[in-house]
């Protein structure tokens, strides 16, 4: 069984220089709805990001991806941000109704060719693209059929999937299905803080189920194809994780929270089952009967990567006997009743998120000990904070210096312990559209000024660029 305990060993040696393997992936990462924009333009119709959105009360300020950081209309200056900043990839989602509206039949040609420029532009730029072609924006349309708790979903997306490989396979090898399909299922249809919003948990563990059988029948699919050999992976949301104590309670806590989160998509997806206590730990909610024959073997195709999303610790525990839950507990979560996680006086981020850069070395250790031999990448790692410019338009973003440097140092002590962790990329390449939150917290390493789309770097951003020109950190 898996440990929880913070790991003392994990101290970082943060005056040493890191000089990072010869071919290490530097990048920086976007999505599709949190930056794109012209979200009626050329063919495209509503996702349930649209939809969302654009009901009052769901999204902080009322905001929208309508324009977002106008993208669509700005990509070449963003490539040259990211010239700038010494990216040698670029980790970004297509919009599925953007290239397909409705989510079936035959491709937009104008959304096709959006990412085509786009493609040109990195590639003619020495910059590696890596396309995810799911990054929350289901079609509306399919979620009017039914949404991701509904199997046909699967299948549509498998033939999103084929049909847009077939389009872009020439300019594009590196191929993600599936970002934090944890989001998708949990809060998009469990507890419903995202879009759809459904709000109802029953629905939780099927739509967990379906995504990650569109993953897999993507995988085959785009496998399949004639042409140009493509690498597919998926990416998952880790988190580090301890029990508050070692009572058995909070143990048994911490194990029903990490069985929700990691276990339910790594086991599935690396070994092909479910785990037997997450089985029974859901049985309220469900019972597995939207599991079919064969399932899993498409499931737990073989991958070529995985990519880890990091960004804090869980420090979970059991509530006391007979008192009343406290602490902010994730009982929104469909099957963590009786689970709380506890606030540390630990810095946070803009997020209240705790800074943990030694988490990111259990994690990437525990995944390679635990499903040995796959290549990993960090495909996001990053804070917000709230950076306001100064009377210069400059931003000083120390903090964000200091939590990515940390973290680029546990990458690369996960590194020298033969970790094969392959790449990074920094959350976010510029401030963004942060879902629920709206444009309220920034993440990114270029600050945009929403009223004028004009992009300025960071401190964060300026740092970054050396970090990828001399392949690693300095002392
Ligand atoms: C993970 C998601 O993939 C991304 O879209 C989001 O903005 C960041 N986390 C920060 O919350």
């Amino acid at each position: 069984m898996t440990t929880y305990n913070l790991a003392p060993e994990a101290v970082l040696l943060a005056q040493d220089a890191a000089t990072f393997p010869a071919d290490f992936l530097w990048g920086a990462a976007t999505a599709a709805y949190q930056i794109e924009g012209a979200a009626a333009e050329d063919g495209r119709t509503a996702s349930i990001w649209d939809t969302f959105s654009h009901t009052p009360g769901r999204v902080a300020g009322g905001d929208t991806g309508d324009v977002a950081c106008d993208h669509y209309h700005r990509y070449r200056d963003d490539v040259d941000l990211m010239e700038r900043m010494g990216l040698r990839s670029y980790r970004f989602s297509t919009s599925w109704s953007r290239v397909q509206p409705g989510g079936s039949g035959p491709l937009n040609q104008a959304g096709v060719d959006f990412y085509k420029r786009l493609l040109d532009e990195l590639n003619g730029r020495g910059i590696e693209p890596w396309l995810t072609l799911y990054h929350w924006d289901l079609p509306q349309e399919l979620e009017d059929a039914g949404g991701w708790p509904n199997r046909d979903t699967a299948y549509r997306f498998a033939d999103y999937a084929a049909a847009l490989h077939l389009a872009l396979g020439d300019r594009v090898s590196h191929w993600t299905t599936m970002n934090e399909p944890w989001c998708s299922a949990f809060l998009g249809y469990g507890s419903g803080q995202h879009a759809p919003g459904r709000g109802e948990p029953a629905l939780t563990i099927p739509a967990a189920h379906h995504l990650m059988l569109g993953h897999g029948l993507a995988t085959r699919a785009i496998r399949q194809q004639s042409g140009p050999p493509a690498s597919v992976g998926i990416t998952l949301n880790l988190y580090a994780m301890s029990a508050a104590s070692e009572c058995p309670e909070d143990l048994d806590a911490t194990r029903r929270i990490d069985g929700l989160a990691h276990r339910i998509f790594l086991d599935p997806l690396l070994l092909g089952r479910y785990p037997e206590d997450v089985i029974d730990d859901v049985r309220g909610l469900s019972d597995f009967r939207h599991v079919r024959d064969g399932d899993l073997d498409v499931i737990s195709a073989p991958l070529d990567l995985l990519g880890i999303n990091y960004y804090s610790r869980y420090v979970v525990a059991a509530p006391p006997a007979g008192t009343p839950m406290a602490g902010s507990g994730p009982s929104d979560w469909p099957g963590s009743e009786n689970v709380r996680f506890v606030s540390r006086d630990v810095p946070l981020t803009g997020m209240k998120w705790e800074i943990d850069a030694p988490g990111l070395v259990e994690v990437l250790r525990r995944v390679h000990d635990e499903y040995p031999e796959l290549p990993l990448y960090v495909t996001e790692n990053g804070a917000a904070f709230d950076d306001v410019p100064d009377a210069e338009g400059r931003v000083d973003d120390l903090d964000r210096v200091g939590f990515l440097d940390g973290h680029l140092r546990a990458c690369y002590q996960a590194i020298s312990e033969g970790v094969p962790l392959r790449g990074y990329f920094a959350w976010s390449l510029l401030d963004n559209f942060e879902w629920a939150w709206g444009y309220e917290k920034r993440f990114g390493m270029v600050y945009v000024d929403y009223t004028t789309q004009r992009r300025v770097f960071k401190a964060s951003g300026a740092w970054y660029a050396q970090v990828t020109r001399r392949n690693g950190l300095t002392a």
